[in-house]
This record gives structure tokens, sequence and C-alpha cells, in this order.
């Protein structure tokens, strides 16, 4: 596959005498993709059975005329007025009960049989017409799946869902611990939807019944997305993939499940505030390579600016090339900006574009051009090739909504406490994976891993990656909750307390940060090591009590009586040569990365290149290395001769301006 460039195209937006002008600047740029039709519906269908394929049939010629493959997106995240006026159960229905009203987007209920049925025949219409057709190379489903709906169709549909769950509502009632505060269910129609806050009564819901509603918000979108997918599958020709643009860490519905039925996962990665950082933005290019454990496309991001962040501030010159190197670097297949031209009127008036409402490039467009012409230049070096990488991060939907749903302290968001482990290893250029919890772990040397939600075959893979000389370090809350979200009826971390050698006596909430103290080997029963510093845990701490066989590499300081003195992070190792690093605490960022690179040292994990000044990220995908520097010029030595193949030179020695990338090969 070669690397593609592209833009989302909206030729429904703009007179067709326009369209060519479009064209022809796209290929000038080395464009060769475009993304047309999604939200197009009332262009497709403007009455009720009624459709008009020929404007889209004649801007798939035009673009193909100009080189360009093309993307259709399915147009259902823009159901037309006609719709929703005369089926207005179509409209999702919003936590208060209030219908949405038209004139926006993703405004369906995902659980509306109805609505379901017109999705179904758009979709179907359009592979009839298109999917026998080389011009087109795939398909999106609809767009950045998101809107929940509580309409009494979702609520049956979730009984129903709930029916099949459990099977008997003593099933679910004892799982849900349903005596506890009056909930016992005597009939599936009397279990609500999780309504709270604002819009309810104060009281959170049940947990168990707050995960299930995640999970089966989850199962709607699989059906909502399998529902296209056939019909698209049952008239397209094998070569046409199916994808869906996901955005990156949203934690609406569990990206695995819906993964599972695409050809490969794409995602949309906005810059709200403008600039780059590493180690968020290639996060979430792992974690979408995550989804499939497969390359990606980029399938959409911005040309300079957004219009939806408080302050809509435009990358530099040098970053948006930057940020395209930083997603092949990834293993992204394409990178799609969003979008090609604004539309006259309508709410994105503001947002980032290549061409601006006069037919003419903005400023941007010469640096996208660029990209093009690198991208026909190095973009063969890519092809086949991923990441490969020897660390892996676990990443659980249901622990992220477990601990959102009772975070315990307001500080605790999942996500940063994930990115409080990616962050030092970003830093020192480590290639890693983002992989489901319930992901094989088969030739990684270092697992990272907080399953708070633990079952036997979560904590099975652990146990088994361990035994077979893994590295595993274990976080706080782990083998807390059950796939109810329910208390696991033995002590933290449950299952894993053998292979830990060690668990967790209490935990506690930190209103203020409390002193670690590092166990100097001296001190510590057996094996030296490197020095630790001293540090402080903020957000939360678990006394660790430790087994016997585990040593203690941090104990807590002056705290509340309780965890003075205590363990806070323990180390067992294993007859394997594999050791199981229990981090009690939630540790200050400096001791954080200090204790992650002495754990990465010990797993024997290497970066993708040694020596390389701080601000310069690296990666390798294939023979080629990318790297990447931030905005402070600097002088990079490799460890070899290499062929910078978007210069041209070959050196082992390069200066790298701002926002500077080289592709190099060794020679
Ligand atoms: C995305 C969306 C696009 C566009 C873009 C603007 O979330 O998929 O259609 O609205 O945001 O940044």
């Amino acid at each position: 596959m070669p690397l593609h460039l592209g833009a989302a195209w909206y030729p429904e937006h703009w007179p067709e005498a326009r369209w060519a002008e479009d064209v022809k600047l796209m290929r000038d740029a080395g464009l060769t993709v475009v993304r047309v039709a999604e939200f197009a519906w009332s262009s497709l269908e403007p009455r009720e059975g009624a459709f008009d394929f020929g404007w889209l049939e004649r801007a798939i010629a035009l673009a193909a005329d100009h080189g360009l493959a093309v993307v259709i997106g399915t147009p259902t995240a823009a159901p037309p007025a006609w719709m929703t006026q005369a089926y207005p159960d179509v409209l999702a229905v919003n936590a208060d009960g209030r219908p949405a009203t038209h004139g926006a987007r993703c405004h369906y209920d995902v659980t509306s049989e109805r609505y379901l049925a017109f999705c179904r025949r758009i979709a179907e219409k359009l592979a009839i017409c298109f999917g026998r057709d080389a011009r087109v190379i795939g398909w999106q489903i609809d767009n950045e799946y998101n809107t929940v709906s509580y309409s009494e169709g979702a609520r049956r549909a979730f009984q129903d869902w709930l029916r099949r769950c459990y099977g008997s509502l003593d099933a679910l009632n004892a799982a849900w611990a349903t005596a506890y505060w009056s909930q016992t269910y005597s009939d599936w129609s009397q279990i609500p939807l999780p309504i709270q806050g604002a819009h309810g009564f104060g009281q959170p819901h049940n947990p168990g019944l707050r995960l299930k509603w995640r999970q089966f918000i989850t199962e709607a979108y699989r059906r909502f997305q399998l529902n296209q997918i056939e019909v698209i599958r049952a008239h397209a020709m094998p070569s046409q993939w199916i994808t869906h643009n996901f955005m990156g860490f949203f934690d609406g519905f569990d990206h695995y499940v819906l993964s599972a039925d695409l050809d490969f996962a794409s995602w949309d990665q906005y810059y709200p505030a403008g600039h780059l950082d590493f180690a968020r933005d290639s996060a979430g290019h792992d974690l979408t390579r995550g989804f499939k454990r497969k390359n990606f496309w980029l399938i959409e991001t911005q040309p300079g600016s957004v219009n939806w962040a408080p302050i809509n501030s435009a990358q530099d010159r040098g970053e948006t090339r930057a940020a395209a190197w930083n997603a092949v670097a990834h293993g992204a297949e394409a990178v799609c900006y969003w979008q090609w031209r604004n539309a006259p009127n309508g709410q994105e008036q503001y947002h980032g574009s290549l061409i601006a409402p006069d037919g003419n490039p903005r400023p941007v467009y010469e640096e996208i051009s660029r990209i093009g012409r690198e991208f026909q230049q190095a973009g063969h070096l890519f092809d086949g090739a991923t990441v490969e990488a020897s660390v892996a991060l676990l990443h659980s939907y249901d622990d992220r909504w477990a601990l959102d749903f009772q975070r315990h302290h307001a500080d605790f968001d999942p996500l940063q406490y994930l990115g409080s482990f990616y962050r030092p290893l970003s830093r020192r250029n480590i290639a890693m994976d983002i992989l489901s919890t319930r992901a094989a772990l088969d030739g990684y040397k270092l697992v990272i891993a907080a399953p708070h939600i633990l079952d036997e075959a979560i904590a099975g893979e652990l146990i088994r990656f361990v035994a077979g000389g893994g590295h595993l370090v274990l976080g706080v809350r782990s083998g807390m909750k059950d796939g109810n979200n329910a208390l696991l009826r033995q002590r933290q971390p449950a299952l894993l307390q053998d292979i830990a050698g060690a668990h967790v006596e209490e935990y506690y909430a930190l209103r203020e940060p409390v002193p670690i103290h590092a166990v100097t080997s001296g001190r510590r029963k057996r094996g030296a090591t490197p020095a630790l510093p001293d540090g402080s845990a903020h957000i939360w701490a678990e006394w660790l009590v430790p087994h016997p066989g585990a040593q203690v590499l941090m104990t807590y300081g002056a705290a509340n009586g309780y965890l003075n003195g205590q363990a806070a992070v323990t180390m067992k190792p294993h007859a394997s040569g594999g050791c199981v690093y229990y981090l009690g605490a939630w540790l200050d960022d400096a001791l954080q990365d200090a204790l992650m690179g002495w754990i990465v040292a010990r797993a024997g994990v290497e970066p993708v290149l040694p020596g390389l000044p701080a601000g310069v990220h690296a990666m390798r995908r294939g023979e080629a290395y990318v790297l990447i520097n931030d905005t402070e010029a600097k002088s990079v030595t490799l460890p070899w001769r290499a062929k910078d193949h978007l210069s041209g030179r070959t050196a082992k020695r390069f200066m790298l301006g701002p926002w500077d990338v080289i592709v190099a090969t060794r020679v």
C-alpha cells in the first residue's frame, strides 16, 4: 500500500463548476486520496426513497482523473430533515428526555430500529453503485460514533440485552448486590437507565448497572456498524476495505469490540492547543495501532487550527509536517486532512483547511505539498512495515469506566495515570504498544498493567508472561473488581498476589503529597542496584504488605500514621528471570521517571536509538528511523552513517532545525 496523503472533500458544498479547481490543486499538492460523502445524506437522498448519486459519481470521476483514490464515508452521522421530521423516533433523546433538535449532526438514536433500516438502505445503495468501482478503495462507516440516547427504545433494548447477559433476574440481582438500597428487580422492565447529576436526582446509580450500560452502548454501536458493514461487504469487491474514524482516547464505547469488525482502525487526531506534544500525540497512535495490532489510517487531522477549542491557535510553520511524520513513524498508512475547503456556511467556517473560500491555497497548503513530495520520495520505506515494540501498556475501557465512576480522588484520572507510565518511556524514545488488557503478551520484555477489573483470563496471561521471564509493572488499584464492577473477595491484587509478592493492606486518597524514600541497597535485604531517588506520592497511596521473597524498593515517610514506614513499591524476582514491580503509589513525575528508567534497564529494554538529545523524538518502522525535533535547533549524532531520505544527505551527524524531520536508513 502506498503512503497516502489525503483530505476530506465535500463537493456538495460548492457549485460543480468549482470542483475542477479543487482536484487540480489536490493533485498539485501530492494528495493521493480524498474522502467524500460523509454527512451528505440530504444530497444523496433528497427525499425519502429518491436517491441522487449522480453528483457523487461525477466527483469521483473527476478525482480519479486527477490520480486521486476515493474513500466513501457513509452519510449516517447526519440524518436529513425529511427523516427526522417524518420519523422523530430516529432522534436521540437526552438524559432529560428531550429529543435532539435537527440542525447539527450525530443526532440519531443508535438503538432506533427504524434508523438502522434507513442506514442499511443508503449504505446498500452506495455499495451497489460503487462497490465494484476500482476508483473507490475503501469505506468509512459513519463518523466518530459518540451520541448516547436515553429513549424508551434504548431502555427496552438495554433491558433485553441484560436479560441475554444474565439469563435471570436472580443472577443480575446477585451480581449487582441489589439488596443494597432496596434496588432488587422483580421484572426486567423495572431496570432504569443510569441518569444522574444535573439530569437525575443526585445519587449515582449502581456501579454494576453503570458498567453494563457502557457495555450496552458498545454493543449498540457494534450492531449499528455491522448493519452497514454487512450490506457493503455483500456488494463490495474484496479489495475495498472498511474502517471507522475513532477519536483516540475517547471512551464512549469499547474500541476493541468495534475494531474487531473493521479491516483496520482509523483515527482523527486534533491539536486543539495548536501544538504537538510527542508523548500525548504518539500515545494516540499507539492506542489506535493496538486496536487491531496493525497499522492504521490517520484519517483526519488539522491543517492549521481547529474551530472548537477555547483558543483555536494554529500550528507553527513546520509543525504540521512534523505531526504527519510522527503519525507515519507510529504506523499510519495515510495522513488525511480535515478539511480540504471550508463550506461557505455551516458550523465549521473557521476551521483550518488547505484551500480558502476564494479557491486559492492557504499558507499551510505549501507545507502539506512538501509532505506530499516527501511521501512520494520516502513512502516506500514504510511499505509493509510496522512498529516493533518490546514494551506493552495495557489499557481497558471497563477499567477506565469503573475508575471514572468512583474516582475516590477527584484527580484520579485513569488516562493521566496511564500517561504517567507512557511519558517516561516516550521521553527515552522507547517504542510501546498500547494493548487491551486481554491481549496475548508473547514477545514483550516489559508489560505495564493496572487491571482494576480482574478475572482469570487477564490474571492468567500476566502470570504466564512472568513465568516466561517477562518483567511486569503493576500499578495502583489493580485487582479490585470483577466483571460486574463488584468488589473481589480477595485483597488486592487478588489473583495476582502470588506473582506480585505483596498485597494491599489499605488504600488512601491523598489530600497532600506523602514523602517516599527509596530503600538503599544497604538497607534492602538482597540485590544491589543503582540508587533510586526519594520523592513523593500524590493522589493515591496503597500500603503494600510484602510477602516472603519480595523486596521493598520504596517506603512511605511520615504520613497519616498508617502509611508511615510501610512499603510503597516492591519487587518480586522470579526464578524464570521475570520480575514483578508493584507500584503501590502514584509517584511524582520525577520519581516515576527515575523508577521507570531503572525498571526498563533491568528489563533489558532499549531505546530506538541511544544518545539522542532531549527533545528529539525517534521511532523505527521497518528499516526507517524517523527523527523529529522539537522547537530548539540541535545536532544529532547517529551510531552509524545514515541516509536521510528527505534531504538526500548521507552522514552520521545531522543538524535539526525547529520541527525538523529526518527519515534515515543505515548505510
Ligand atoms: C472531527 C469530525 C470532523 C470535523 C472535525 C473538526 O471530530 O470528524 O467532521 O468536524 O472534527 O475538527
